[in-house]
């Protein structure tokens, strides 16, 4: 997509169409009498979401207006302009539009909203039907977006927020198009090789450990989860290394990548299995964002891990009651094969400690006890220490991704207590969420770690106005915006 920032009044703009903010209660001067009848029948109200297409108006160049309700001016921010944008790019889908602008006056046009409206944009412009054969059934992408403001405000501080939004949205449009592609196409070595091409073509270093070299040191936990498949696990590492870093802090990455989670042995309802293909959405977005990462430059040295394996009921799958050694060493009793995810992530966690990582984030569908605790709004957020904590959060009210601090406190410890082992995989039925997390903890050990459960947040199951139904690329903002902000 071709994109462009402007000085430009709405009136001059010769393109398709041309989107326009209208503010609730406070309607454009220049509209109040050609469209009279839209105000004075409530047509036009200025709502969030709610667009009215005009074709033709007097004295535009444009061939259509689309006047895009903004809501309540003092409540407008980037993340309302980023669905706004998006919400008007689905809008105008399939109406023949190939050159579009948004027009973003003042009071909507600091970087933070041309970054905004170039993420909506792009974000709202992404499809999940690459498999569809059907031309006349896909969606017909806008070609051209062009952010138009007023003469006084492009400054290159704009130029660089839209060249910032392009590359996230990229990113994040890479890691939905890894996370849609379903789970016989999407083995771990064909994600490891997905992850291998980004890293190539944006100058990552990349290594993938496979089968044997993890054997040899001793990942008997990501291990044990795999031997029930066919297909061979990979442990994906991408490292981005700063020109001039700024400390020397070292920021891992680690992203859950089950291609397709069965629940091995302890075999998962027929019933929305299919879901489990975005298993993997976790490992996606750590892919995409390593991408953005490489691209923007940050000053902190930051790898990306993604262990990836497909978690089946073969024939020589691990069962309830195996116990298997971590790379930690920590003995682990497995007494529920669905619990595989933090199995997988306490080897790669290990694993990011022994690179070096001095801070971690991790990115996992890896729970359905934070689905029945936060819906599909809120990420789950669990750490062992505030301060990276706090961090986390504001890069993540940056992106507009919701986030919600969870509790992890030592009483749900007790519940992963075994006899036969250091710890066992899984809990009670209560606070599943927490002692997943405190499953993990208890590998991250003292080095400052966020936990980020993303099980109802990384998958629409059905499309909003502003973003198509699918791999969402939640919580790939947040990572490049923590990245990015580091000092
Ligand atoms: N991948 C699932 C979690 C999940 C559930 C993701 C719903 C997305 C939507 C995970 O591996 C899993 O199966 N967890 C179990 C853990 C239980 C066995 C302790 C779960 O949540 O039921
Ligand atoms: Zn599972
Ligand atoms: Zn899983």
């Amino acid at each position: 997509m071709k994109l462009e920032l402007v000085q430009s009044k709405a009136s001059d703009l010769d393109v398709d169409a041309v989107v326009v903010l209208e503010w609730e209660g406070l309607p454009r001067p220049e509209f109040e009498k050609p469209l009279a009848a839209f105000y004075s029948s409530g047509e036009i109200k200025g709502k969030r979401l709610e667009f009215t297409l005009l074709h033709g108006l007097e004295g535009y160049k444009a061939r259509r207006i689309l006047i895009a309700g903004a809501g309540k001016r003092e409540k407008f921010d980037p993340a309302a302009l980023r669905q706004l944008a998006g919400a008007a790019v689905r809008r105008l889908d399939g109406k023949g539009i190939s050159a579009l602008a948004f027009v973003l006056e003042d009071g909507a046009n600091a970087p933070e909203h041309v970054t905004a409206a170039v993420e909506g944009a792009l974000l709202g412009a992404w499809e999940p039907d690459y498999l569809k054969t059907d031309k006349e059934e896909k969606n017909k992408p806008i070609s051209s977006v062009t952010i138009a403001v007023p003469s006084q405000n492009a400054t290159p501080s704009l130029e660089k927020a839209l060249e910032k939004g392009r590359i996230i949205a990229e990113a994040a449009n890479l890691s939905r198009d890894i996370a849609v592609e379903p789970p016989n196409l999407l083995t771990p070595l064909i994600l490891a090789d997905r992850a291998r091409r980004m890293s190539e073509a944006c100058g990552l270093s990349f290594e993938v450990l496979d089968q044997d070299r993890m054997r040899q040191l001793g990942m008997g936990a990501l291990l044990g989860v795999a031997q029930g498949s066919a297909a061979p696990p990979a442990l994906i590492v991408m490292r981005y290394t700063p020109e001039h870093a700024t400390s020397t802090d070292h920021l891992g990455l680690v992203g859950k990548g089950v291609t397709f989670d069965t629940g091995g042995i302890s075999i998962k309802p027929s019933e929305g299995m299919d879901a489990m293909k975005y298993d993997m959405a976790g490992g996606a977005a750590v892919i995409g964002a390593m991408r953005a990462i490489a691209l923007l430059k940050p000053p902190v040295t930051v790898t990306g891990i993604v262990p990836a394996v497909e978690n089946m009921p073969g024939s020589r799958a691990q069962r309830p009651g195996d116990i298997v050694t971590s790379f930690s060493g920590k003995t682990i009793e497995v007494l529920n094969t669905d619990a595989e995810g933090r199995l997988i992530l306490a080897d790669a966690i290990t694993y990011a400690k022994q690179l070096g990582c001095t801070h971690l984030v991790d990115v996992a569908t890896l729970t359905g006890a934070i689905v029945v605790a936060l819906g599909h709004t809120s990420s789950g957020v669990f750490s062992n220490d505030d301060h990276l904590l706090a961090r986390w959060m504001t890069a993540s009210r940056e992106a507009g991704e919701k986030m919600w601090h969870m509790p992890l406190d030592d009483e749900y410890r007790d519940q992963l207590k075994t006899v036969y082992a250091d710890i066992q995989n899984i809990g009670t039925r209560k606070g599943g969420a927490c002692t997943a997390a405190m499953f993990l903890k208890e590998f991250a050990g003292d080095t400052p770690w966020v936990h980020v459960d993303v099980a109802g947040t990384a998958w629409l199951d059905d499309a909003k106005p502003f973003l198509a139904k699918g791999p969402a690329g939640v919580p790939l903002g947040s990572l490049v915006n923590l990245a990015l902000n580091w000092l």
